[in-house]
């Protein structure tokens, strides 16, 4: 299983392999801990809504797990990437 951060700005892809207890935890903690760099004044409070992606879904909020029912092909936008 991975995922694709796809940078909107730059046209740059990143692809991530995943481990299965990478599932549990918040996609802004998953990237953050691959030097994905995710925009955030909040650090994860749910707050600043700096950490989108796909035009309205926060990072901070939203595990692996989560993310990819909703997104099974594993692609992230990231329109300031
Ligand atoms: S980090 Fe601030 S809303 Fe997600």
């Amino acid at each position: 299983m991975q995922i694709e951060i796809i940078g909107q700005a730059s046209g740059k892809v990143t692809k991530i392999l995943l481990q299965e207890n990478d599932l549990k935890i918040t996609l802004l903690a998953f990237l953050r801990s691959h030097n994905v760099t995710i925009a955030s004044s909040c650090d994860g409070d749910g707050v600043c809504k700096k950490c989108v992606i796909q035009n309205d879904w926060l990072t901070c909020k939203l595990t692996l797990e989560s993310f990819f029912q909703c997104q099974p092909d594993g692609k992230i936008y990231v329109g300031y990437l």
